[in-house]
């Protein structure tokens, strides 16, 4: 059997499982890897001051990671361009925030190119090939041109945009083209497949084929529909271990029979932080009476900082937090804990145990794995309510939650409010149908369906020759 070769732009393969860092993905990307026998390929991180053509090859706990230095212009152009400032807002549906710069599509497909050169030798006979995320959508489509002809599926992590605002990309179609020299494209939700058949039938003016395949560009693709979720054994042994546990009595003692609500972000304009701490601030207004009673923990970690837009949106929060921190605290209370920081998964776990709300608001988001980890947490004795977006992937999933629209700061009033106030009987019955979701799409779920239908996929005509 051959084996399994995971390509993304970072590779998290953990060093040390047991240092409690690494997220579902990583660990479960890793142990598909070792069962195969496979190969993590991406970005090292680094920067070298010329290109050199190589892979460094790692063993990380088992896992072999074959990793590329990249030069500072591929960075700015590749990375911090092309991927951040224009795919990035464009799928999360910010034109706004959009850089169209043909500096940032050259280096974008040059580094694409490159990654492809270096791997292409590294591919035997027999391997599948499992590309993941907007950073290398051209990445089969080069590794066609260069003779490959293995099966390779893709795997898009965040939302797919509406076609009304993908045409804005100038050479869309190109993007869109390159899809098609893949075996298998893959979405977190029937949303945003719908909305990339909608640009290929419309815009494209391709046809839906059999049952899930798209014929365009003359070539045919299938997709699917794999919702991902997260390691949920790993999860809930992490909150039992002896650090879970620890870090939930921290925080019931450190919250001194307030009621806490909690948010787990990466600092970026599509979680929607702005407008649940406006959410927040109007449920302190309009409710004078539980104010001393709540805490919302909100960490947040720095990402992106390169970026002007989130180095924006930090500005932001900083005053935002500080304003409602001002304007409600007493000399014993306040408000808002905002913390840019990272924490291990077993803390975590004890930290989504201790809210009786958890906070999931993105303006959208492929998937959110936020909020499946805070219902994993739960005890399932007395568990805390979810107030989710309906912009989040997991809405699709995840009805039983408190649904609310991140836009309106009325609702999101509301809906705390609601959850803080809800009756025992009802949190339990919520909480049940949820975990029921988390269970039935652990991440190990969402690795063997791609890879199983990745390997069924009958190739059709021409499938694997050069583009
Ligand atoms: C999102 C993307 C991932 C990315 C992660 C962290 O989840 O879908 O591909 O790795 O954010 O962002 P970063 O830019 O730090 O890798």
């Amino acid at each position: 059997m051959g084996r399994l070769i995971v390509v993304s732009n970072r590779v998290s393969a953990p060093t040390d499982p047991a240092a409690g860092s690494a997220g579902g993905l990583a660990m479960a990307l890793s142990a598909a890897l070792r069962k195969y026998d496979g190969l993590w390929f991406g970005w090292s991180g680094e920067t070298v001051d010329h290109f050199t053509g190589e892979a460094k090859i790692e063993d990380r706990a088992g896992v072999t990671v074959a990793l590329v230095d990249l030069e500072s212009q591929d960075v700015d152009e590749y990375y911090n361009g092309y991927a951040n400032k224009t795919l990035w807002p464009l799928f999360h549906h910010r034109v706004d925030l959009t850089t169209y710069e043909r500096s940032y599509g050259e280096g974008y497909e040059r580094v694409n190119r490159r990654f492809a050169e270096v791997l292409a030798p590294m591919i035997e006979p027999d391997d599948i090939i499992w590309v993941h995320d907007y950073h290398l959508i051209p990445m089969a489509r080069d590794l066609r041109r260069l003779g490959i002809t293995n099966r390779i599926g893709f795997f898009l992590h965040t939302p797919w945009p509406a076609r009304q605002l993908l045409v804005t990309l100038p050479h869309h179609r190109r993007l869109v083209e390159s899809l098609f020299a893949y075996d298998l494209v893959g979405f977190h939700t029937r949303e945003w497949l719908d909305l990339f058949t909608d640009y290929v039938v419309t815009e494209a003016r391709g046809d839906v084929t059999g049952e899930n395949g798209l014929e365009c560009f003359g070539r045919v693709v299938q997709t699917g529909v794999y919702p991902i979720g997260i390691d949920v054994e790993g999860f809930i042994a992490a909150g039992d271990s002896a650090l879970g546990r620890r870090t939930y009595d921290r925080m019931m003692s450190s919250t001194a029979f307030r009621s806490l609500l909690v948010g787990v972000d990466r600092l970026d304009y599509s979680k929607g932080l702005e407008q649940r701490l406006v959410g927040y601030e109007q449920f302190l207004a309009d409710n004078p009476d539980m104010r001393s009673q709540v805490l919302l923990l909100q960490v947040t970690p720095i990402s992106r900082d390169e970026v002007d837009s989130y180095q924006d949106i930090r500005g932001r929060l900083d005053s935002l937090a500080g304003r409602i921190n001002g304007a409600y605290a007493e000399m014993d209370w306040q408000p808002i804990r905002y913390l840019n920081r990272t924490y291990r998964r077993d803390q975590l776990a004890g930290i989504y145990r201790a809210a009786r709300v958890g906070l999931v608001t993105p303006l959208r988001d492929g998937m959110n794995l936020v909020a499946k980890e805070y219902v994993a947490a739960q005890d399932p004795a007395n568990p805390g309510v979810l107030i989710l977006s309906r912009f989040a992937g997991a809405a699709e999933q995840m009805g039983e939650a408190l649904l609310v629209n991140p836009f309106s700061r009325e609702e999101l009033s509301e809906a705390i409010k609601q959850a803080l106030t809800m009756p025992l009987a009802e949190r339990i019955r919520k909480w049940k149908a949820l975990m029921q979701v988390v269970r039935d799409t652990d991440v190990s779920i969402w690795r063997d369906d791609f890879v199983g239908a990745l390997k069924a996929v009958k190739i059709v005509g021409d499938g694997g020759a050069p583009f």
